[in-house]
């Protein structure tokens, strides 16, 4: 008798312990308003105030993705550049029947109206939830947070966590952690060397007078946080100095909100994408306005994905540090990155403008999505004196090696090179030398010339260099397509295969801890990677394999 009540009671309590047991999706990820400088709590949400979850469903065959990855951007392999549409992606990697039903089920439980609040996008599923519901899910307390502009967004201040009968059919539930997008903002100086104008780029980069002619060829620049570009700077900039080549003189096509001033840096990567990629189509894509409840660059990364005639290449000037953010994000964010580059886009992201980065004077900080394998990486290089045209790297180019990626394998030589003959390599301590090495590509980061509201200004940064090369690459493409050839696709094998496609950078340090970081020399280095592009020379090795 009192043997079987004992064991009643333990199998009640073991009942109890399974139904209620918890999992953390995201366990490394930095919470609370010291995980982002510049935000500060306001108050707790109120039980009326409402946020946007995005459930990460996860995607089936990752694996088969992954390797269709490496052998469509991969030259020599048999099926180099024979991309899959959209609906072929789809069909591969959208989340089972199971997936669906089981996390709509654990919705409706906390009584969620799955058909009025939510919305399926592609793979993720996104709902508009009142706040104690999101917290009554997830198990954790959300907060308002705002900044210096006065923007606010809501985020919960504990990791979050979800039962385990859903936990199998999530990667992570956005909306809950991370603070909005960092833009590498531009610095506004003057510079070292010469001004710097698509006419000088032009010519740095032997473009000559190439301009695109392919109707269909498309290239675009990525924002985030209510940035916005104006028609009237880009006709402006382009009576200053477009004069000597053939460009459109308008965005074709603007995603996302367009209103209110225009900012240097949305002006930045039009004016200077327009100009390399000169008489290409532009989009300009955005994401919807800053709302309490928006991961704005997890809404941008979901609506390429969701859009069967994107871009064939996108420029990104954004990054967080690699630290801040959980493995279980960067690897889905990494999955949707290879779900564009099966599709043939080249997704160039800016390295970054802190060299190899510093914290606590003890070890250098990757930042990601830069630090990802499977995108191209955009370091900056500057003019190496007054009246010089010739490149070193610049001392903030975002440079170094990953700490949660490992080396692929289009780059383990060049980065063996560099680590056997660096003759200034950093202590050990300070760096992974076992990771994903950045950057892949660079581009002159100083100097630049900008109309943004009317006015001159002069840029400077490696967001800068990514939509000068984004250009080159659309230009590219352009020849491609012409000769009836698919386009570049995911570039890095490529870029390794064939070095001679740019014009190596041998000189200039970028910062780190105790003043350096890395230091630029023959071959691949982590401060301008292969170099600087040579588009004829670009051209040839497209075409040739
Ligand atoms: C994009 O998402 C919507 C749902 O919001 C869906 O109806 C549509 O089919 C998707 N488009 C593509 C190309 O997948
Ligand atoms: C933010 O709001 C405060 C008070 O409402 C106001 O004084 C301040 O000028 C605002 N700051 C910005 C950047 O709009
Ligand atoms: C541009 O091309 C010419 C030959 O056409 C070559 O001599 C020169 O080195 C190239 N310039 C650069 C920056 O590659
Ligand atoms: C510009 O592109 C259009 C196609 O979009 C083409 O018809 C035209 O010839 C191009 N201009 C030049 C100068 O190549
Ligand atoms: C170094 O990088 C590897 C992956 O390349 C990773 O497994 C390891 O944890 C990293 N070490 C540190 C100290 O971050
Ligand atoms: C670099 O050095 C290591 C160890 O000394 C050696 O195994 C490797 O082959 C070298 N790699 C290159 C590319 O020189």
């Amino acid at each position: 008798m009192r043997f079987s009540y004992s064991l009643l009671f333990v199998l009640c309590a073991s009942l109890w312990v399974v139904s209620a047991t918890r999992v953390y999706l995201e366990l490394e990820q930095s919470v609370g308003p010291h995980s982002r400088s510049g935000w500060r709590v306001v108050r707790r949400c109120f039980p009326h105030d409402f946020v946007t979850l995005t459930f990460a469903l996860k995607l089936q065959n990752v694996e088969t993705l992954e390797r269709n990855f490496w052998d469509i951007s991969t030259p020599g392999s048999v099926r180099y550049r024979q991309h899959m549409s959209l609906a072929d992606v789809q069909a591969l990697t959208a989340p089972g029947e199971e997936a669906r039903r089981g996390v709509e089920a654990w919705l409706r439980g906390v009584g969620v109206d799955v058909g009025g609040a939510c919305r399926a996008t592609g793979d993720f599923l996104e709902c508009l939830v009142s706040c104690r519901t999101a917290e009554q899910l997830l198990d954790t307390r959300f907060f308002r947070y705002e900044n210096e502009y006065n923007e606010t967004v809501m985020r919960a201040d504990k990791l979050y966590s979800v039962t385990s009968d859903v936990s199998p059919f999530l990667d992570f539930v956005g909306g809950t952690h991370r603070f909005p997008s960092r833009r590498l903002s531009p610095h506004f100086s003057s510079p070292k060397g010469l001004f710097v104008t698509p006419s000088v780029l032009r010519r740095q980069y032997n473009v000559s007078d190439n301009v695109g002619n392919v109707d269909s060829n498309k290239q675009c620049v990525a924002q985030f946080l209510n940035q916005h570009f104006s028609e009237l700077d880009l006709k402006e900039f382009f009576l200053l100095y477009g004069e000597s080549f053939t460009h459109k003189n308008s965005v074709d096509k603007v995603i996302g909100p367009d209103s209110g001033l225009s900012g240097g840096e949305a002006s930045l990567d039009v004016e200077y994408i327009m100009s390399l990629g000169a008489n290409i189509s532009t989009w300009f894509w955005s994401t919807p306005g800053l709302h309490d409840h928006q991961e704005p660059f997890l809404e941008w990364i979901i609506a390429v994905g969701n859009t069967s005639d994107a871009p064939n290449v996108i420029s990104v000037s954004y990054g967080d540090d690699e630290d801040s953010l959980s493995v279980s994000y960067m690897e889905r964010i990494n999955q949707e990155f290879m779900k564009q580059g099966v599709r043939g886009i080249s997704i160039l992201f800016a390295s970054g403008d802190s060299g190899a980065g510093c914290k606590d004077d003890t070890v250098f900080v990757p930042n990601f999505p830069t630090s990802s394998p499977y995108v191209t990486s955009v370091g900056g290089t500057e003019f190496s004196g007054v009246f010089s045209n010739g490149e070193v790297g610049n001392y903030i180019s975002g440079g170094g090696f990953s700490n949660v990626f490992s080396c692929p394998g289009y780059q383990q030589i060049a980065v063996q090179n560099f680590l056997n003959s660096s003759k200034h390599l950093p202590d050990a301590k300070f760096f992974n030398k076992t990771g994903r090495a950045y950057p892949d590509i660079s581009a002159l980061s100083d100097g630049f010339l900008v109309i943004a509201d009317l006015l001159p200004t002069i840029a400077a940064g490696t967001s800068c260099a990514s939509p000068t090369v984004a250009g080159i690459v659309a230009l590219v493409n352009d020849r491609l397509l012409h000769a009836g050839k698919p386009v570049l696709g995911f570039l890095n094998p490529l870029l390794y295969q064939h070095q001679d496609a740019m014009n190596d950078i041998t000189d200039g340090c970028n910062g780190g801890c105790e003043g350096t970081g890395f230091c630029s020399q023959s071959g691949w280095d982590p401060v301008t990677g292969n170099g600087v592009p040579n588009f004829p020379a670009f051209l040839k090795a497209a075409l040739s394999v």
